[in-house]
């Protein structure tokens, strides 16, 4: 049965590679990237890896994101089906936030071919960590046009959205005032909030920032590598 193994990459820095991770790719004779802008890809390179990236593909003007994702899936599934095995690598943990991982599994199955996910470490641990909070406390994590300006949340819970920048197309500028306003309806203006980013290559340092909910968009300035926003919960009469 041919096999794909998607393999998550951690949050950046190649520390945060796990040995079965780390093992996975190794022994992959080729590896394909959803994003060649990760630490494991330039490290790979150098070893002489065969490598085969996304990147160019987020460029075009995709009717829907669906689209483009459905292109990767298919390319990866013709590479198993063709040669019997594609190892795919991926930010983070391979089950949040990537719709690949999600086609993979459901197309794969109808096409009888196994999909195996290797684990790795998300950014939630490390923004979590960022901020010092424990999920157990209650943790929501929210896309803003999924989620957010639907309602879809308890603003007594804390909350971690994600993908702040609510683009409806790929190729948008990054903005923040929709995510804004729709926080603005259901939080006060002065409600603390911790912006929370990564710089990127070479480092991937992660950085934080708490300030007003009304200063988001100034705070957020002319766009950010990878920020997430943590709004803490509001307080019930109860508590
Ligand atoms: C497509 S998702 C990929 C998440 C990845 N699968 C993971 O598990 O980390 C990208 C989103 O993750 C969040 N993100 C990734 N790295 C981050 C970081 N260092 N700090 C804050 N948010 C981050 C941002 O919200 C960004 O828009």
């Amino acid at each position: 049965m041919p096999t794909i193994s998607v393999v998550g990459l951690g949050p950046g820095p190649l520390s945060l590679l796990t040995k079965e991770a780390e093992q996975e790719l190794l022994r992959a004779p080729k590896v394909f990237f959803r994003t060649n802008k990760y630490p494991a890809y330039d490290w790979l390179r150098s070893l002489g890896k065969t490598l085969v990236a996304f990147d160019g593909v987020y460029s075009f003007r995709w009717p829907h994101a669906d689209q483009m994702y459905g292109f990767m899936v298919d390319a990866l599934l013709k590479e198993a089906t063709n040669t019997g095995s594609a190892v795919y690598a991926l930010p983070g943990d391979p089950h949040i936030l990537e719709l690949t991982t999600t086609l993979l599994r459901e197309r794969g199955r109808a096409a009888g071919i196994e999909v195996k996910v290797v684990a790795g470490l998300s950014f939630i641990e490390i923004a979590l960590n960022a901020i010092e909070v424990d999920a157990g406390d209650g943790l929501q994590i929210v896309l803003p046009r999924r989620h957010v300006a639907r309602g879809l949340f308890s603003p007594h819970l804390a909350m971690l959205v994600c993908q702040i920048e609510a683009k409806l197309h790929l190729t948008d500028p990054p903005s923040v005032d929709q995510t804004a306003a729709w926080l603005l309806n259901a939080y006060p203006p002065d409600h603390a909030v911790t912006l929370i980013w990564t710089s990127g290559l070479p480092a991937y340092d992660v950085e934080r920032k708490r300030f007003a909910l009304a200063d988001l968009e100034r705070e957020y300035g002319e766009g950010r590598y990878f920020s997430s926003l943590f709004v803490p919960p509001l307080a019930r009469d109860d508590d």
